[in-house]
């Protein structure tokens, strides 16, 4: 069963609000921007929205061009995409626009929201109960089923939050508009959390443009289960990073690191730590590195396993290992510890790389094993251990 492409689409302020605090909905893009969303809705088989905009905003969410309408009967299609909410309590107003205006409705939500929500909405909408909560993978699947091959997601916080999270959105379409809310309590685009590719990862821009006075920007998030994420054999080899930390010579003034570069197929290529070989200052990456032959061939689909994230700067040799990764071709690399600022404060090897296009995987479980032989040179509590 094929799960549909996923657009989350929104607009922020500068400040990354969705709205502001007052009654009335907050017009943030203008009338460029949304001629643009209502062409990106006629592209798509199905919109979703979370119960909480349908209350705050009460949106019809159709397809407002007569000749983009007739496009899509043309087809074949039906003239306006299915319409989508999500409620877990089902306390849905069915004199809401959504439910009385154009397009097939479905309703997903809980075994509970579901009774009180067919007494609201009535035959206004098919209701489907998906058991004690509404799981998103579960909600896809049956979009899917349903035929719904590219779905767009127009809000809110809540629904967009876990969409990106759970590493289910596949592109976002993000409009800023050029203006200030300044509101604490302002409804933000994105909540806290855990975000695919960690604390700081980054999404990959895949275009950008001025439409009207706002810029928008189209992104993809780097999710679980595509090149990002950590898989079961990436612990594995972290793990074998980890355990050659512990046999580096002790030293005051450097960490204990372990590196493993690995070919696609899962070929161990080469492993290094630090201040192996009676190199008082080489560092595991590069250690690893140098025992491959210039230009080999299977650095280009390898990862490289570092215990501690690839240093930025260093003053014992001209390159930092972060460098040494990207010059030798390596795109991706997966690390358990972030560089504190011991001895270099600001380190940002996971921005060197990204930068360059590698994407970086974190596996924070691993930090503890990756801290342990460095104990001595960090706060206590570091890495959780
Ligand atoms: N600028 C924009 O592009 C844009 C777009 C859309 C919305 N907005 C703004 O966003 C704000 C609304 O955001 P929001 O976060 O409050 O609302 P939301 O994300 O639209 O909806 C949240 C609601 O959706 C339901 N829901 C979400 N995830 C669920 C799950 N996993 N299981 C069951 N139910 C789930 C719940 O409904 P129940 O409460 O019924 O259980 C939840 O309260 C409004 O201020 C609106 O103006 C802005
Ligand atoms: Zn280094």
């Amino acid at each position: 069963m094929s799960r549909p492409y996923v657009l989350l689409s929104a607009a922020v302020s500068l400040d990354g609000c969705l709205d502001d605090t007052g009654p009335r909905r907050l017009l943030l893009s203008g009338p460029e921007d949304f001629d643009q969303v209502d062409a990106e809705r006629a592209a798509s088989d199905a919109i979703l929205v979370g119960a909480g905009t349908l209350r705050a905003d009460r949106p019809r969410l159709l397809v407002g061009s007569a000749r983009r309408r007739a496009e899509r009967a043309a087809a074949g299609r039906p003239e306006f995409p299915l319409k989508v909410a999500v409620s877990g309590g089902g306390d849905l107003d069915g004199a809401d626009p959504f439910w009385t205006t154009g397009g097939e409705r479905l309703l997903y939500t809980t075994d509970e929201g579901a009774r009180l929500a067919r007494a609201r909405l009535g035959g206004a909408a098919g209701v489907v109960a998906l058991g004690p909560a509404v799981a998103w993978a579960a909600l896809l699947d049956d979009l899917g089923a349903r035929g719904v091959r590219r779905l767009m997601v127009e809000g809110g916080a809540r629904v967009h939050t876990q969409l990106l999270q759970l590493g289910l959105a596949d592109e976002l379409r993000l409009a800023v508009a050029p203006l200030v809310v300044g509101e604490a309590d302002a409804p933000r685009l994105f909540g806290p959390g855990a975000y695919p590719g960690g604390p700081r990862g980054r999404m990959r821009v895949l275009g950008t443009g001025r439409v009207g006075d706002v810029i928008v920007t189209r992104y993809a998030p780097t999710a679980p289960g595509t090149d990002a994420a950590a898989t079961a054999a990436d612990r594995h080899w972290l793990r074998t990073a980890c355990e050659l930390a512990e046999r580096c010579p002790p030293s005051e003034t450097a960490f204990s690191v372990g590196a493993v570069i690995v070919a696609a197929d899962g070929a161990e290529l080469a492993r290094g730590h630090s201040r192996e070989a009676g190199d008082p200052v080489v560092h595991a990456e590069e250690a690893a590195l140098a025992k491959l032959p210039a230009g080999e061939p299977r650095l280009a689909g390898a990862t490289v396993y570092s215990s501690l994230e690839p240093c930025a700067r260093r003053a014992s040799r001209p390159k930092p290992c972060a460098r040494l990764i990207v010059d030798a071709g390596v795109r991706r690399v997966v690390t358990a510890w972030r560089e504190p600022d011991t001895f270099v404060p600001g380190a940002d090897g996971i921005g060197v790389l990204a930068g360059a296009g590698v994407v970086v995987a974190e596996v924070p479980e691993l930090a503890v094993a990756a801290v342990r032989p460095n104990r001595h040179l960090v706060p206590a509590g570091t890495g959780g251990a």
